[in-house]
């Protein structure tokens, strides 16, 4: 008899295709399961205990393919037959994994032309994980072969309902540079370039330096060498290598899709941790995006951070449900200082995690390992066991979860967009650019932690994605603007939309080629305005900013950038006050069409951006939310029915009360009138 419950609904077809993105039945519970570490006795044990914890899905078999092929073409199968067999009797659904992230020892040893190497020529080690080339031949059949084993083995099992195939993609072995791989990108590089070398030259712009080729041999990765390597064969190597990775994933859900269809697959991301990636990209290829999140443990008030991986997470799921794959019950052992978690963190961490759109709340891992390389970071079931403070609380948050589904199926309410791009963040970030402070992510979380502090919620969007509907369009440092990315930005606000751009946006196409006409070439007209000269201020250096007849206590601070801008129809809303611009515009504000387009030429902090934001805001007819105090994350979700929520979730150690709320708590029934109190540390979940 069937015991393990339906979590995700059928997707994919017969043809392998992948089918309308499946929604999860229920919130998903539970986590990466190793088993393999222990006897047989202890999954007994365990089985009995994610029960107890209310666990419904565990992630197996992710690092277990040394186990399930111990010699190469011989399978063992059996310990996982149990297991998955154990399982489902305890009504524990199984997202299985391809466990393709480690190739095991005799692969290594069978094929040493298969093995990482990096870009001084070094080859890298094994005995740690993902030490192979995404690229090798080997590997691509070795990973079929077990991809494969596995499908047709356990496609009718009752307790499978999800595949995950490999772990973290691009993680650990995101750049190779071994001789098949120079092979591989070139044979991607005359599919990008139409096989047409006179193509490449003109795009990697080889007649500077000398570098033209005239034969395809020719050419190489980036390897290390004397000088800054040609930065578009830089910008090409890291598309290739996200490509090669990808070509790793569509071989594995092809198989999987072939030969169990109805079964969605998705893979673990790194959503804004992961630079090498692409996710725009891959969210396309997966059935269900999900995704594996940490916290900076040591940054002050890191839940923004979280809030912001979400709300990315959630844009390349198309706004769709997705899955939070990992996060952590307290510390990771693999940051500098592993900071624990505070009682009552990991609940809102998770439900930070739901109201931003995840269906589920998963963790690495289930029970802490004993040995190995993990063995300090938190689990589900820490090494002291039940009576420990994170076990209690595991088990209170499995409790929680169930009067959390109406949740389901609703929409995040977002309102403003702010542009987020990985190719744009490679360009931005090669050497030799005009400083090395800039700095793609810090810039993201900087204008996100403005718009987080002011309480409202942020659908992160493609810079060529149609922008309707958002009052708020927020660029921070959109280095690399393709032409149809620009024509989208004027679009938008000749439509009548609100545009904030912050500095060195607009400046290079798609090869890393500068726009013509000065700077910024691609979005001049848009703002109004040119900038001649880039001015980088000194490490420690900060420009003061101002407008005319302010009082000085208003006055803002910037670093890292100042630029000379030379308005051209754009309003100079604020000047510098100081430093080598003195006297020229720092903020600017442009009519254009219908809407208007802000610059901002220098790096402001959240704080030194509120009054920016503030200004910008009340062009775009936004009014963030107040009354609520400082340390609050408020989300709203809206369902096709009409119903409304407010996720409501208190950062700070004192109780706080929030005006202007009606509504019965999801998580403890209680009916709020007029104003709701959350507790120090707690959340409520309020249908209005
Ligand atoms: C993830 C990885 C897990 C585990 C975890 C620890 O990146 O997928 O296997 O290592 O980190 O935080």
């Amino acid at each position: 008899m069937s015991q393990t419950p339906q979590l995700v609904a059928a997707a994919g077809d017969s043809a392998g295709r992948a089918g309308p993105l499946p929604r999860l039945a229920r919130l998903a519970y539970g986590g990466d399961y190793n088993p393999e570490q222990w006897p047989e006795s202890v999954w007994v044990e365990d089985v009995e205990l994610m029960r107890v914890a209310g666990v419904n899905l565990v992630s197996v078999g992710i690092f277990a393919w040394a186990l399930l092929e111990p010699a190469e073409g011989e399978f063992e199968f059996g310990w996982f037959d149990r297991l998955l067999d154990l399982l489902h009797d305890g009504g524990i659904g199984v997202d299985l994994a391809t466990p393709t992230a480690v190739p095991p020892a005799w692969f290594r040893r069978r094929h040493p032309q298969a093995r990482l190497v990096d870009r001084h020529g070094a080859t890298l080690g094994g005995g740690a994980r993902q030490s192979f080339c995404p690229s090798s031949p080997a590997y691509a059949e070795a990973s079929a072969r077990i991809t494969e084993q596995l499908a047709r083995r356990y496609a009718g099992h009752p307790a499978l309902v999800l595949w995950h195939s490999h772990n973290e993609y691009g993680g650990a072995n995101a750049l190779c540079y071994c001789a098949t791989s120079a092979e591989a990108f070139r044979a991607w590089l005359r599919d990008r370039h139409g096989d047409d070398l006179d193509r490449l030259n003109a795009s990697w712009g080889t007649t500077f330096w000398g570098q033209r080729y005239s034969d395809w041999a020719e050419i190489e990765p980036p390897y290390a060498a004397p000088t800054s390597v040609n930065p578009t064969q830089q910008l090409d190597f890291l598309r290739f290598s996200s490509d090669a990775h990808l070509a790793n994933f569509r071989r594995e859900r092809d198989i999987l899709h072939r030969l169990c269809p109805g079964v969605p697959v998705t893979t673990n991301f790194m959503i804004a941790n992961c630079k090498t990636i692409d996710y725009w990209r891959w969210a396309a290829e997966v059935d269900v995006v999900s995704n594996d999140h940490y916290l900076r443990a040591e940054e002050p008030d890191n839940h923004i951070e979280l809030s912001m991986c979400a709300d990315l997470t959630r844009a390349v799921a198309g706004g769709r449900p997705w899955l939070l794959m990992e996060h952590a019950t307290s510390a990771v052992n693999w940051q500098p200082r592993n900071i624990a978690k505070r009682p009552g963190e990991l609940r809102r961490n998770s439900l930070a995690h739901l109201a931003r759109g995840a269906e589920s709340a998963l963790f690495f891992q289930w029970r802490a390992s004993r040995f190995g390389a993990e063995k300090f970071h938190s689990a589900m079931l820490p090494h002291g066991g039940t009576d420990t403070r994170i076990w209690r609380e595991v088990v209170a948050l499995g409790a929680d979860l169930p009067s959390l589904e109406p949740l389901r199926g609703t929409r995040v309410v977002a309102d403003a967009a702010v542009l987020w791009d990985w190719e744009s963040w490679w360009a931005l970030e090669l050497d030799w650019r005009p400083s090395v402070d800039l700095d793609y992510r810090e810039r993201m979380a900087a204008y996100y932690e403005r718009l987080w502090r002011d309480r409202l919620t942020v659908d992160f969007a493609h810079p060529e994605r149609a922008l309707d509907g958002y009052r708020l369009v927020v660029v921070p440092s959109l280095y690399l603007t393709t032409p149809a990315a620009a024509e989208n930005l004027r679009r938008y606000v000749a439509g009548g939309g609100t545009l904030l751009v912050s500095y060195f946006s607009g400046i290079a196409d798609a090869d890393d080629a500068v726009h013509p006409g000065g700077h910024p070439g691609a979005l001049r007209e848009l703002l109004g305005l040119g900038v001649q000269e880039f001015l980088p201020l000194r490490s420690g250096e900060t420009v003061r900013l101002g407008a005319d007849g302010d009082d000085p206590a208003g006055e803002l601070v910037g670093d890292v950038w100042a630029e000379v801008v030379v308005p051209d129809g754009a309003t100079p809303v604020l000047s510098y006050l100081d430093g080598p611009a003195a006297g020229g515009p720092a903020v600017t504000r442009h009519a254009f069409g219908s809407g208007h387009a802000w610059y901002v030429s220098t790096r402001l902090d959240a704080a030194n951006l509120a009054p920016v934001l503030r200004a910008a805001y009340r062009d775009a007819g936004l009014v963030p939310p107040d009354g609520a105090p400082a340390g609050v994350e408020l989300v709203r979700r809206a369902g096709a029915d009409g119903s409304r929520f407010l996720v409501a979730i208190n950062h700070t150690d004192r109780e706080v009360e929030l005006p202007g709320t009606t509504g019965t708590d999801l998580l403890d029934g209680s009916f709020h009138r007029g104003a709701c109190r959350v507790p120090a540390g707690g959340v409520r979940v309020l249908r209005g």
